[in-house]
């Protein structure tokens, strides 16, 4: 075959293909895999349905984890706990590596829209102007019998003195909180994740954030030690045998 013979084939294959291809052919798909490919999904409500909204909750609330919707969170975290967290996870807690690098399914950009998505979507820092928040992380060391007394007086309304539980009515309707000094809770959960709901509370379901604990008369924000001593009370009371009825001895 000469070169012009191949030639020629090729542009009688080509032709037909080439009006097939043509656009305004109808119902013919547009060039392009119909399918996006998982790594190339970058819109926020999207990426957030698919890989935060079972735990966190649809729109950042009511999830079994802490609400990432929550202003009072977004400001206290900031950019780069955000982009630390969801890229590397929490080790220890349910809270995966999303990070490619950590082993995880997104790319870096993915996590980048995720947080930029978060704090467009969710943050208001203007509700915060003027105001000093608390420390993301703990700076000093945390004393635990400072920690009760501040628990007593901050936490024990609605969790009950020893932290075990208590019954609160809000809107005429009675529930029980759950106890916060129940090993397995705390097995699951990071000091850290501990200090991040003490100053952000839990909105979505009923808990005030650092500065409204206590109501009425000499009502005051907790200090940044009350919540560190707080912390450290709560996390002394993990075991290392969480989740089993009878402690092993060696
Ligand atoms: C006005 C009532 C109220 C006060 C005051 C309060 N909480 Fe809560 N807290 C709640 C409710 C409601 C929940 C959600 C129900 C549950 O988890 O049992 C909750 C949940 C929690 C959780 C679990 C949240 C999670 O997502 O894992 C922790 C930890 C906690 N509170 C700690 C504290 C500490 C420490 C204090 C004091 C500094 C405090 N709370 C003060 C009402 C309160
Ligand atoms: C399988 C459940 C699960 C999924 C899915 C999940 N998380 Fe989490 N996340 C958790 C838990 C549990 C924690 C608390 C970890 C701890 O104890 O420190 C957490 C903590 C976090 C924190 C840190 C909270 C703090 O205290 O500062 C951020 C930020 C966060 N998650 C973002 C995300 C984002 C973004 C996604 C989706 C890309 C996501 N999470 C998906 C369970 C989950």
């Amino acid at each position: 075959m000469s070169g012009r013979t191949v030639l020629q084939a090729l542009l009688l294959c080509a032709l037909p293909l080439g009006m097939l291809g043509c656009d305004r052919a109808p119902g013919y798909p547009k060039p392009g895999p119909e399918v996006v490919r998982p790594d190339e999904v970058v819109d926020f409500p999207t990426l957030y349905k698919q890989n935060c909204s079972a735990c966190h909750g649809a729109d950042g609330k009511n999830g079994a984890a802490i609400s990432l919707s929550n202003p009072v969170y977004l400001a206290t975290a900031g950019e780069a706990n955000l982009l630390a967290v969801t890229a590397k996870g929490v080790k220890g807690t349910l809270m995966p590596p999303f990070a490619k690098s950590s082993g995880g399914m997104l790319t870096d950009q993915q996590i980048e829209s995720l947080v930029q998505g978060m704090l467009r979507t969710w943050s208001r820092p203007d509700q915060f102007a003027g105001q000093t928040l608390p420390s993301y992380a703990s700076s000093t060391p945390g004393d635990a019998e400072r920690g009760q007394k501040a628990f007593v007086t901050f936490c024990a309304r609605c969790h009950g003195a020893d932290g075990s539980g208590a019954s609160i009515t809000d809107g005429g309707k009675t529930e029980k909180n759950g106890s916060l000094v129940d090993p397995t809770y705390l097995a699951l959960v990071s000091d850290q994740n501990l200090r991040s709901v003490i100053i952000a509370g839990r909105p979505d379901e009923g808990m005030p954030d650092w500065r409204s604990d206590i109501s009425g008369a000499g009502s005051r924000p907790m200090n940044d030690q009350e919540i560190t001593d707080t912390v450290a009370w709560l996390a002394g009371h993990r075991v290392k045998t969480a989740g089993q009825p009878y402690p092993q001895h060696p």
